[in-house]
């Protein structure tokens, strides 16, 4: 079973094999190649190893076009990473995940917060970021905690269960729509229009599928957003339609793709983030024991926890002008990758980061971004962490694992699509 990112042997403390996967080639520099595209490099292969490589032996390098793929940069080290987070010469316009870049263009881009750049983005992003109003994230906030101990309660002492299905997967979409006031009575439909949505491409994507669900969510807030323009509230939703971005308000459609942003954004990062923080809990029983007796914060703990997991691997941006990165010329129009698994795994900035210690500080790890698309959802989904943490610290003695979870078939998404445990109380 491999450990979030992928490293068999690493997790468990076992000492690298230095036995080079399967399909893991060399090129004649000795630089290792992965195709980067293929969500199955990232499932078949050892990618912590794999990044080691990169940032010690070409930590800027072009990665070679593929049969059905343009090339592109890839960028590994924290030294070089994080200062492209906030390089305006990098642009989110024509989408921030490899795949859709690839594909030519993200189709919100300039609407949708997250793919827009200067000079709309910062207007934009300080609408969505101020309608987040301290009483609106505290009622959002106190029902986590509700909802949460709630779920935990639910499954203490009940025999092997879903982790994945029974509580991570029930989180983060109820706090997006406690977020939005959705009506209670909306939220399952919402629930199964995004499960039909979601991006992970296994075998039982059906792509036509997925775009009409997607279409349906936009649809959906589209018509909310009409109904809280006729008639306002003091939720995000009505705060959002009542406000001008550069002189105008928003569109109907640029209301539902920013709503939909939030779900997008939010939801399968926090999910997967909560399932692999279980799950290294369960690894690593004498973390477990420290989270428990109070030896270490929940605070601390949560912040190791996005770092061991970071939810995703990377973003993508595409270069507006030529630049250079670490002695490389980078043309305006390049596609350039920046590789948080990897710099969140930087041994020049992490000592020993292979090693799950919630004690770590300090922990800048880069897995909300950084500079002016710094995740608007941080504070949400730490909440979300913290209060599960709490919870299980409360209820739960001894958590076991039951089986082997099955890792995303992904080159964004990092984590496990389930994960079978068993909880004792306490
Ligand atoms: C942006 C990660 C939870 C909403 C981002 C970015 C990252 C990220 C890496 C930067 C993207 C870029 O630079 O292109 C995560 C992780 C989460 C999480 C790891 C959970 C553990 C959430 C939640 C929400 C949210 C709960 C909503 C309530 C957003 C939005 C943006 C964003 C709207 C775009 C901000 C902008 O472009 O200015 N997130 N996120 N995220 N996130 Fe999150």
């Amino acid at each position: 079973r491999p450990p979030p990112g992928r490293a068999p042997g690493l997790l468990r403390g076992a000492p690298p094999s230095g036995k080079e996967p399967s399909d893991m080639s060399r090129t004649d520099l000795g630089t290792p190649s992965l195709d980067l595209t293929d969500p199955a490099a990232f499932v078949d292969n050892d990618v912590h190893a794999y990044w080691r490589d990169v940032r010690a032996r070409n930590p800027v390098h072009w990665h070679e076009a593929t049969e059905r793929n343009p090339g592109f940069w890839v960028v590994s080290r924290y030294a070089d990473v994080q200062p492209l987070y906030t390089d305006e010469a990098l642009g989110s316009a024509r989408g921030n995940v490899l795949d859709v870049v690839l594909r030519g263009d993200d189709s919100a881009g300039g609407s949708m917060v997250a793919v827009t750049d200067p000079p709309r983005h910062r207007p934009l992003r300080n609408l969505l970021f101020s309608s987040f109003t301290p009483r609106v994230l505290g009622e959002v906030v106190e029902e986590v905690g509700r909802r949460t101990d709630a779920l935990v309660a639910s499954v203490v002492g009940r025999g092997t269960f879903d982790f994945a299905a029974e509580i991570a997967d029930r989180i983060p979409m109820n706090t997006i729509c406690d977020l939005l006031s959705v009506p209670a009575a909306d939220r399952e439909e919402l629930l199964r229009w995004n499960k039909k949505a979601l991006s992970s491409v296994d075998a039982a994507y059906d792509e036509v599928d997925a775009i009409a669900a997607r279409n349906e969510i936009v649809l959906y807030f589209m018509d909310l957003a009409q109904e809280r323009r006729a008639r306002p509230g003091d939720d995000v939703i009505s705060l959002l339609a009542a406000a001008e971005v550069q002189g105008r308000p928003l569109t109907l459609e640029e209301l539902a793709v920013n709503c939909y942003s939030l779900i997008l954004g939010g939801d399968e990062t926090s999910r997967v983030s909560a399932i692999s923080g279980v799950l290294a809990l369960i690894d690593h029983p004498d973390q477990w024991r420290a989270l428990r007796t109070g030896e270490v914060s929940v605070e601390s703990a949560v912040e190791e926890v996005l770092r061991w997991s970071t939810p995703s691997f990377h973003v993508a941006r595409t270069a507006l002008r030529d630049l250079e990165i670490a002695g490389n010329a980078v043309r305006a129009g390049d596609i350039v990758t920046l590789w948080t698994v990897s710099a969140n795994n930087d041994e020049t900035v992490f000592d020993e980061p292979r090693r799950f210690t919630l004690s770590r500080s300090p922990n800048k790890h880069l897995s909300f971004g950084h500079g002016p698309h710094y995740c608007l959802g941080a504070f949400l989904a730490r909440a979300e962490l913290r209060t599960l943490l709490t919870a299980l610290v409360a209820q739960v003695g001894r958590m076991e694992l039951c089986g082997s979870p099955r890792p995303i078939y992904s080159n964004f998404l990092n984590g496990y699509d389930d994960l079978p445990v068993r909880f004792e109380g306490r």
